[in-house]
């Protein structure tokens, strides 16, 4: 079992690179499905999320070779079964984006129910409404969904709550579908213009993403043989943002999109700390204790829930009383536990956490819960006096690439440690 030692307190001075987003890549890889070509794509970030993904894409008949260490090249023209490997395809999330890249290339489907992060509830009706919607029959029983349709034809979903998954998922479905889909209430975060660009340049026909209404003309065929590069990780990015401000370092953080950074940049000057945007690059310092804060989680552009821990970090250590409103998912305080374990006076209860907070955190060993808890209490380490252990690597290694390696670039003392 590996664990990560971080021995603390350091301020992280010094700059580091942004790789491609994790969940626009996870949700192109199987986009390129729907390619009758070959296709290249560029800052793949190489985590294990994507590994697996390409993983399941070559059990499908995909011919995947990764030619550089970010990129890779898909060949997808002989999709050879349509059944996936219902242990893989359990094994995370994203992998529902199979379903609808296969309904709409082979028009039928057979995966395991999506894994990831334990968060709460995280149903998959809205990616189910709109499979039917387009003429699809979706059955979900015994562990896995099976979907299938004679043939896809455009038509008008509203989407009852803003999901990023089912945007996705439906803009998949309707590529190849016969006549026009509208997707109203979409959601509009980076990554879903990030997978509309991608196909677009494959030779789908796709308006309005980033926007709440998108327009998917369907296309006959999508012939590829051209190449896209993955979006900057917003996330990631917002992460390495706040471990600047929790350790009261000084960061130029390179390779990202600040447009997509502004909720959070807002909430880091609201803090006390400073931020100097460069457009592809953004400065984030902070010369003294962050003041307190009220954060709500909402989608895009609201501040992300994918950075709610991180920013819990911030708050933990804030001067004065803090809260935290989580609204997308229901079970996303199980870090403060462990930033408890810490010295952190966190209490947490349904959607509210509130945040008293206190002057320094203390090393202890503690558990990552997901993955953005994991990355939360990797600065909760760097953070602290002392030395913290932190297990159950697994959730981290799915979604941030070199992540110690990179910390470890701009002063962390954090080593990995295989027990
Ligand atoms: C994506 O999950 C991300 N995952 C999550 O990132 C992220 O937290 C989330 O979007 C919100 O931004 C990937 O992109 C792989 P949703 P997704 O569908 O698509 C409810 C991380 O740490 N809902 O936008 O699964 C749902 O329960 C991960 O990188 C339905 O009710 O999220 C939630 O409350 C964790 N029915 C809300 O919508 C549905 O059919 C938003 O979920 C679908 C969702």
């Amino acid at each position: 079992m590996d664990k990560l030692v971080v021995t603390g307190p350091t301020p992280l001075k010094g700059e580091v690179v942004i790789s491609g987003a994790k969940n626009a890549a996870v949700a192109i890889l199987p986009a390129a499905l729907l390619i009758d070509g070959i296709c290249t794509i560029e800052n793949v970030p190489n985590i294990s999320d994507v590994k697996i993904s390409c993983e399941i894409l070559e059990k499908l008949g995909a011919k995947i070779d990764w030619i550089a260490p970010n990129t890779i090249t898909i060949d997808s023209r002989n999709i050879t079964t349509t059944k996936a490997p219902l242990d893989l395809t359990s094994k995370f999330r994203a992998s529902y984006y199979i379903i609808g890249a296969m309904l709409s290339r082979k028009g039928s489907i057979e995966v395991g129910m999506p894994g990831g992060c334990k968060l709460g509830a995280r149903p998959i009706d809205q990616h189910i409404k709109g499979f039917e919607a387009l003429g699809a029959t979706v059955t979900v029983e015994k562990g896995k969904i099976v979907a299938n349709a004679e043939k896809l034809v455009g038509n008008n979903i509203y989407m009852d709550i803003v999901s990023v998954g089912a945007t996705i998922n439906i803009m998949l479905s309707a590529v190849l579908a016969e006549g026009t889909t509208i997707i109203d209430n979409a959601a509009k975060e980076p990554h879903i213009v990030d997978v509309a660009n991608f196909l677009n340049t494959m030779g789908a026909d796709i308006r309005g993403a980033g926007t709440d209404v998108i327009k998917v003309n369907g296309v006959k065929r999508l012939k590829g043989d051209a190449t896209y590069s993955v979006v900057p990780d917003q996330i990631e990015a917002g992460t390495f943002m706040l471990a600047a401000v929790a350790s009261k370092g000084d960061l130029l953080i390179k390779n990202c999109i600040t447009k997509h950074l502004e909720s959070i940049t807002a909430k880091i000057v609201e803090v006390g700390a400073h931020v100097e945007d460069y457009g592809d690059s953004i400065r984030v310092w902070c010369d003294k204790r962050p003041k307190s804060a009220k954060i709500k989680t909402l989608p895009y552009p609201g501040f992300p829930t994918d950075l709610q821990p991180q920013m819990g970090v911030v708050l933990s250590i804030a001067n004065g009383t803090s809260m935290i409103n989580e609204n997308i998912w229901e079970s996303r305080f199980q870090y403060t536990e462990e930033l408890n374990k810490m010295g952190a006076k966190i209490s947490a209860q349904g959607k509210t956490a509130i945040f008293e907070g206190v002057e320094k955190l203390s090393g202890s060993p503690v558990y990552s819960t997901d993955l953005r808890a994991g990355a939360a209490l990797i600065i909760a380490g760097i953070v602290a006096e002392g030395t913290t252990e932190i297990y159950n690597l697994e959730h981290i290694d799915r979604g941030y690439e070199n992540i110690e390696e990179k910390f470890r670039n701009i002063g962390a003392n954090i080593k990995r440690v295989t027990e």
